[in-house]
């Protein structure tokens, strides 16, 4: 065939774009990401025509050969990316015709379109993504853990409404979002589960007339499954919306973490020292220790969201089929992927190196009526009272606390009695001691053991039963990469067996 110079993929089309246009419509950017999958993909995919007899062994062999040298020369920077092709999946066939001709070259693109590949590319880099943000997440809960088991006792105050409510441990409230994280991880290996299937093969929209076989490239690329009606190939990203959901939710919750220990670290609060290399100073004011990272960590959540909500915009004005708007999927989620990877990293370094100050956790927690809660449950339970009259005599008791500039366990049990007597009308029983305990913050703590309680008791059971479920998350990841290891060695020995040496 006369190739005369022209460009291969514009018979339709007597003029080229011009350089603005090509970068306009350009994904070259994003897919430098997917050069390689790309190439496992084209190489799959084309063992599979060799085996349905479509292509023969001498057109494979070099067709392989072709794509292992597109690979050298865009690891040894020998391949550029040339700026006038709009996207990755032309440049790396356009390479095999250069080396093989355009008979040989010509035919790695029987049975498949772009439109299928690249949706391949991204759900097998998502899906090696997912892996590392799960093995981040659990050394992120690792580090939680860590810190928490030395933390059982260590009391602190614990807010709603950013008022003092009730008294807790630093180890309660790692724990909590140990659970968070826990759920993060969940989540995203349902998402491993859904969205590791193949998509390639749905051709441009309809499928194809050649006889292919979808199973055999699901195989060679490890896949479990194939996502199998071909307009949901070409049209869909909600695996893409689904996966930055679920980064979003993971932003969400370190913005949470990263504001409580900017607030803490306060001078007002002074509760916790963040290690010196997780903060800045001023270029003006000699004295600042700025928590500038994890004030990052709560700013960043921001551009997560925007991910989301860029891919939720761009999705719901499209028609079913593909649409060159769906090339605008890979940004969003490209970005969401690093910030939350990096957002991870710098929480992890915050607690893994915090400094806690345990005397001012303490002062506070000692401060502001904090067991007011516990009293009323004291005479619920000591007293004979309803809950809601002793709020309302604690309720009063805090008053004349406040008045006499007094906490709650200084009150004196004349004093509470005669309150009492004047709110209830009658005198209640209860003993001072019983008072005095009702109001320590600490005993309060043991005493709130119940399932979930801060009690250290039960904190060290919950504390054991994550250090298992982290210990089953582990195995579960470390199978999923061995499947696709030996998926993996399968498909090389494949390449190795047919290509030309
Ligand atoms: N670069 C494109 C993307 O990321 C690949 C698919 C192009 N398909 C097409 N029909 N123009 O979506």
């Amino acid at each position: 065939m006369k190739q005369n110079k022209k460009n291969l993929w514009r018979g339709r089309l007597s003029k080229e774009l011009k350089l603005k246009t090509a970068q306009f419509i350009s994904s070259l950017k994003e897919d430098e990401r997917i050069v390689e999958i790309d190439i496992d993909v084209v190489q799959a995919h084309n063992l599979m025509l060799y085996k349905q007899e479509i292509i023969t062994r001498d057109e494979l062999a070099k067709i392989l050969a072709g794509l292992e040298q597109t690979r050298t020369d865009w690891e040894t920077g020998e391949l550029q990316l040339d700026p006038q092709q709009i996207d990755i999946h032309p440049i790396v066939e356009k390479h095999v015709i250069d080396l093989y001709g355009v008979e040989i070259g010509g035919m790695t693109h029987c049975g498949k379109s772009r439109n299928d590949q690249v949706i391949c590319d991204v759900l097998i880099y998502l899906r090696t993504e997912n892996l590392k943000i799960s093995r981040q997440l659990i050394d992120m809960i690792d580090v939680f853990l860590k810190v928490a088991s030395s933390h059982t006792d260590t009391v602190m105050p614990g807010y709603t409404h950013t008022q003092h409510a009730q008294s807790t441990t630093i180890a309660h409230y790692l724990l909590s979002y140990v659970d968070v994280f826990l759920r993060d991880l969940d989540r995203l290996s349902q998402l491993y589960v859904r969205f590791n299937k193949n998509p390639l093969g749905a051709c441009a929209f309809g499928g194809t007339t050649f006889d292919i076989d979808r199973e055999y490239t699901a195989r060679l690329l490890g896949f479990e499954g194939i996502i199998e009606n071909t307009i949901d190939v070409v049209s869909n990203r909600d695996f893409a919306i689904e996966y930055a959901s679920a980064l979003a939710i993971i932003a969400a919750s370190l913005s949470k973490i990263a504001d409580d220990l900017v607030l803490w670290s306060t001078y007002e609060f002074g509760m916790i020292e963040l290690p010196d290399d997780l903060t800045d100073t001023s270029s003006a004011m000699p004295q600042k220790k700025n928590p500038c990272p994890i004030e990052m960590v709560r700013g960043k959540a921001g551009s997560v969201f925007a991910n989301l909500n860029n891919l939720l915009i761009m999705l719901k004005g499209i028609p079913t089929g593909y649409n060159k708007d769906l090339q605008e999927t890979k940004p969003p989620l490209w970005q969401a992927i690093d910030t939350v990877g990096s957002c991870i990293y710098i929480i992890a370094s915050a607690i893994g190196g915090l400094k806690v100050n345990k005397d001012r956790m303490l002062e506070l927690s000692c401060k502001n009526h904090i067991t007011a809660i516990d009293l009323a449950e004291y005479f619920v339970m000591h007293s004979g009272v309803s809950f809601r009259q002793a709020h309302f005599l604690v309720g009063r008791l805090v008053q004349t606390a406040i008045l006499q500039k007094k906490e709650l366990g200084q009150l004196s049990a004349e004093e509470v009695g005669d309150i009492a007597k004047e709110v209830m009308g009658c005198e209640i029983k209860f003993d001072a001691a019983g008072y005095k305990e009702a109001t320590d913050p600490k005993s309060s703590i043991t005493r709130r053991d119940a399932i979930g309680g801060p009690a250290p008791v039960e904190v060290m059971r919950m504390l054991a039963d994550r250090q298992a479920q982290l210990g089953g998350l582990k195995k579960q990841l470390v199978q999923r990469k061995d499947k696709l290891a030996a998926a993996n060695e399968f498909f090389r020995q494949q390449v190795e067996a047919y290509r030309l040496k």
